[in-house]
């Protein structure tokens, strides 16, 4: 779909959605709408009250306009989901030439953020679950090569970027979320790898794939332990984005969990939850995708995706409770638990990252614990980390695009508990508490005291309920956060 913008409407557009928020009702010039597009009576002004969500179709003599409403405060996150279950959910009055009004409504000129978040969400609405159904579902409006959607504005290079923004962000999006909601049949840990290699030619970004060999070489005895009882071998990926033009301002390292399916190994998991395990490779999905972004964007940063892949299977040669393991940086890990198994592969990743790229600035994604999802439920990721700076440059990214973040204490206290009598550290704490900042200490005792090092524990929100699908499913969680973040970096 191609995106257009001027004052003037071309006249093959003859569906036009106009935007209008609760509290602006009083001030919309509703004479102007009914002219502009031959609406006979305003008897429908009546009728319609801006509450998010609201859709109100009227059909004039020579357009059809839709009225959507944005409930009261208009922020990103909110015009995001409205504009995205209106292109879901609303399909049947959308048309491949579709218009959106910047002069009628509540969005206009001044905020092209909200613009961006517009066009993102409209563009997400092509999203479909099901890949896999053998009957194709019908095309979506949009999907069409000849597609095109109309802004009616003035033309400028600000709303130009925003538009272009926001269906690259969903571009992107869309493929991750393939990713984590493909079974993990369909994406063993070279299938992340080649996501990576065919991003990297897209995008001119050098991916490097390790194959089994080259891990036992490295010696990352974490990502080999967790892969003992698997069929298929893991991967060590790396996408290593550098800006074109000019030397990169700094350099960002992202680690992220990719398990294909976690069983918990030997440690079991008990079957009702376990499908939902296809989605342990959510933080994976965040890294390589924000690394696709930034270069789409052409940040000015280094940023530097690693992602160690595995899953975490019931075989023969399984490691097993009680085992001690080796690993990247030289420490030796007893395993109380073979389900704790992410915080054993980012360990490798974290002390691979430090010594290779020293970033300037760490992090790392990770559907980590059960332990955050209990505590935060739903709504917040859980974020850990000793530097306050960096903590609030998080926070404020997160709130700015609706991928929350709360902030969980990492006091040294907390580490006493990982403390093992037969090896350097343990992967579980001694007593069942606070297992989302026991985890926290564990990844931190590989970061070589980073200083400006973060751990983004997403398990609650990575794979999440939503509109589109009956179960849960991947959300692109991170991907904006991330982005948002780098764009605040001075
Ligand atoms: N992948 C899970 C964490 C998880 C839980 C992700 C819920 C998404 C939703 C992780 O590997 C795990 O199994 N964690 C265990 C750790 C326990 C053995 C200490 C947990 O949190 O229950
Ligand atoms: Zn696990
Ligand atoms: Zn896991």
């Amino acid at each position: 779909m191609n995106i257009g913008i001027s004052k003037n409407l071309p006249s093959t557009i003859k569906t036009i959605v106009i935007p209008i928020s609760e509290t602006d009702l009083k001030t919309i010039d509703f004479q102007k709408i009914a002219q502009d597009f031959g609406l006979n009576d305003l008897f429908f002004k009546d009728d319609f009250k801006g509450e998010l969500g609201e859709v109100q179709v009227i059909y004039g003599s020579t357009a059809k306009v839709i009225l959507l409403g944005l409930g009261k405060k208009m922020v990103f996150a909110k015009i995001l989901k409205v504009f995205r279950i209106l292109s879901k959910k609303q399909v049947k009055f959308l048309s491949p030439k579709l218009g959106l009004s910047l002069v009628h409504g509540s969005l206009n000129e001044t905020e092209p953020k909200l613009l961006e978040a517009a066009i993102n969400g409209l563009f997400l609405g092509i999203y479909k679950i099901g890949r896999f159904k053998t009957k194709e579902a019908e095309a979506h409006p949009f999907s069409n090569e000849e597609a095109q959607l109309h802004i009616l504005a003035d033309d400028n290079p600000t709303l130009q970027q925003a538009s272009h923004n926001g269906k690259a962000f969903a571009t992107t999006q869309m493929k991750i979320m393939d990713l984590v909601n493909a079974p993990s049949n369909k994406k063993l840990p070279v299938d992340l790898g080649n996501w990576a290699r065919n991003s990297g030619e897209e995008w001119d970004i050098p991916v490097e794939v390790w194959d089994k060999q080259k891990i036992e070489e490295e010696g990352m005895g974490g990502l080999l332990a967790v892969n003992q009882g698997s069929y298929h071998p893991p991967t060590f990926i790396i996408m290593d984005y550098q800006p074109k033009s000019g030397e990169a301002k700094k350099t960002i390292g992202l680690v992220g969990k990719g398990v294909t399916f976690d069983t918990g190994g030997l440690s079991l998991k008990p079957s009702a939850g376990m499908p939902l395990m296809k989605s342990d490779m959510g933080g994976a999905a965040a890294v390589l995708g924000a690394v696709e972004m930034a270069a789409k964007l052409q940040l000015p940063y280094r940023v530097v995706g690693v992602v160690p892949s595995t899953d975490n299977s019931v075989g023969s040669n399984s490691f097993k409770p009680s085992d001690v393991i080796n690993s990247y940086s030289g420490k030796t890990i007893e395993i109380i638990d073979t389900d704790a198994e992410g915080r054993l592969i980012l360990a490798d990743g974290l002390s691979y990252m430090v010594k290779k790229y020293q970033p300037d600035v760490m992090l790392d994604l990770a559907t980590l614990t059960g332990s955050t999802v209990r505590t935060l439920g739903y709504h917040a990721a859980g974020l850990f980390t000793k530097n306050y700076e960096l903590r609030d440059a998080l926070l404020e990214a997160g709130d700015a695009v609706g991928e929350r973040l709360w902030p969980l204490p990492m006091w040294d206290e907390y580490h006493e508990e990982m403390q093992s009598d037969v090896a350097d550290i343990k992967n579980l704490g001694t007593r069942p508490m606070a297992g989302g900042i026991t985890a926290a200490k564990f990844l931190e005792f590989f970061t070589e005291e980073h200083e400006q090092w973060a751990h983004l524990d997403i398990a609650g929100v990575a794979f999440a309920d939503a509109e589109f699908s009956k179960q849960k499913s991947a959300t692109a969680y991170g991907l904006r956060l991330i982005i948002e973040f780098l764009k605040s970096l001075k």
